[in-house]
């Protein structure tokens, strides 16, 4: 392709991407394919001969496009947003272009160390400790990996990096709802997942201190090393907090690991009202929080802060001879901060939507999901029908349909829900997920697409409220 050819391409698929922005609404939400109806559609070979662009983007347009689940859609209140915004997407476009490998700092230093400073400004608005130092993860799954082998690494003085498991038995601790990476954490780092031991929650699903300080007691009476804790700053089902304050004293006073996951809320982080749920951080080893769910920052940029650099970058680094290079010990080469060796020009991405809005401008979609989220509660418990299964957490909503004077039994009620939000799904007008609280079937709802408005929240609860009192029941 020419370079002439690849501009009328591309200025053709910055149309379509625009107009796309404009007009994402009209697609069904959820995606209306069947399986394999994408697969067949696609033919059982590589053609043999180039095509032309045109025929390739033609077909995009009519086998892929119907296929697609539009998480941009402000109608998606699915899962944990995967957010994008127009400035992250130009920062993409540069970043395929340039096509780079930032593992060592030679090998493009403008990455290594555009990336150092991102995470200061990140880390120096959310309150993170100014001792801590930052690097971008693909994801927070690959983030709390890190960190179970790092603490695995430090406790042991990097003996099991050298000579493997001595037969000691470790202990990883979260509550009952934590995310399951930690668990293919443990299994990858061979914990092994029957040594996550899942602590008791409150009434609010955050979990129990005091529970956990007894797991961790009985475990060393039993000859269990406890290794890791992982507290959630917004676990996936309902956003529930743990408390940190807490947490991080037993974390300190048992010299036990203390990972804190917040995937999603954390980026709530860059409001100070919201710096509380992270009292107690210095006495933490390490920190994630996903840009790439809910700060309009494209899949993927995952960022991962940890106290003991030495102790991350000593667990991970290997230098074989095709990777020495002059300024090896004097600068940061971020191959050796992770698991992957090559790495994507993700702070690109950061740099230029944080330039883009502004800290005010962030700021101001954050607080608007969070002012939306609040007035949908406030509807829930005005209506006759519909009920909180756990309080809103910030930006979240769990709640469920219960048709006035109901006396048939919980399962029904909870089948009940679940044909209500299939048909919620089914209209292609919104998307809605669920989880289960105490075997109650949940409706969730979250509320953090980068152009969700107050008229898609009240048309969404309108539907809501239409569909479930059509429901035969
Ligand atoms: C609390 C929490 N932690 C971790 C993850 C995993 O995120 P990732 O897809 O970046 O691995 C999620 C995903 O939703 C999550 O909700």
């Amino acid at each position: 392709m020419t370079s002439i050819e690849f501009k009328k391409h591309a200025y053709e698929f910055v149309d379509w991407m625009a107009n796309y922005m404009d007009t994402v609404e009209d697609y069904p939400v959820k995606s209306k394919t069947q399986p394999k109806d994408i697969y067949n559609s696609i033919p059982t070979e590589m053609p043999e001969l180039g095509e032309s662009m045109d025929t390739i983007f033609q077909d995009f347009k009519d086998k892929i496009v119907p296929g697609i689940t539009h998480w941009q859609s402000p109608n998606f209140f699915a899962y944990f947003q995967a957010n994008t915004s127009p400035p992250s997407i130009l920062a993409e476009m540069l970043m395929a272009t340039l096509g780079i490998q930032g593992m060592k700092w030679d090998t493009s230093p403008a990455s290594t160390e555009l990336e150092e400073r991102m995470m200061e400004w990140l880390g120096n608005k959310m309150g993170i400790p100014k001792n801590w130092t930052g690097v971008i993860q693909d994801t927070a799954s690959t983030a709390t990996l890190a960190s179970i082998i790092t603490a695995r690494e430090k406790k042991t003085k990097f003996n099991i990096n050298d000579n493997g498991y001595d037969g000691t038995k470790y202990r990883i601790y979260c509550s009952t709802q934590t995310h399951s990476s930690v668990e293919k954490g443990a299994k990858i780092a061979g914990i092994g997942k029957h040594n996550v031991i899942k602590i008791e929650v409150d009434n609010e699903l955050a979990m129990r201190a005091n529970m956990l300080e007894k797991a961790i007691t009985n475990d060393i009476k039993n000859g269990f090393t406890p290794l890791c804790i992982v507290n959630a700053i917004g676990s996936t089902g309902t956003l529930a907090f743990d408390p940190l304050d807490e947490i991080s004293t037993i974390a300190k006073q048992y010299g036990v690991w203390l990972h804190v996951d917040a995937a999603y809320a954390g980026s709530a982080l860059l409001l100070p009202e919201y710096h509380h749920l992270i009292s107690g951080i210095e006495h933490a080893d390490s920190f994630v929080f996903n840009p790439h769910k809910w700060l309009f920052v494209n899949f993927d940029c995952s960022v991962y802060f940890v106290k003991d650099k030495n102790a991350l970058v000593n667990t991970f680094a290997i230098l074989p001879e095709y990777l020495k290079t002059k300024t090896d010990g004097t600068v940061s080469n971020h191959c050796d901060w992770g698991i992957p060796l090559g790495r994507r020009f993700r702070s690109l991405k950061l740099w230029f939507v944080m330039r883009s809005y502004g800290l005010e401008g962030l700021q101001n979609k954050l607080r608007l999901h969070i002012d939306l989220t609040k007035w949908l509660e406030q509807q829930i418990i005005a209506s006759s029908d519909f009920e909180l299964v756990v309080p809103r957490h910030m930006n979240m909503l769990c709640f469920k349909y219960i048709p006035k004077d109901y006396t048939d039994s919980k399962e029904n009620l909870n089948s009940l829900n679940e044909v209500l939000l299939h048909t919620l799904n089914d209209s292609g007008k919104l998307y809605v997920t669920h989880t289960k609280v105490n075997g109650v079937y949940t409706i969730r709802m979250s509320i953090g697409q980068t152009n969700v408005t107050k008229v898609h929240i009240k048309n969404a609860w309108n539907l809501i409220l239409e569909t479930a009192r059509n429901l035969q029941h």
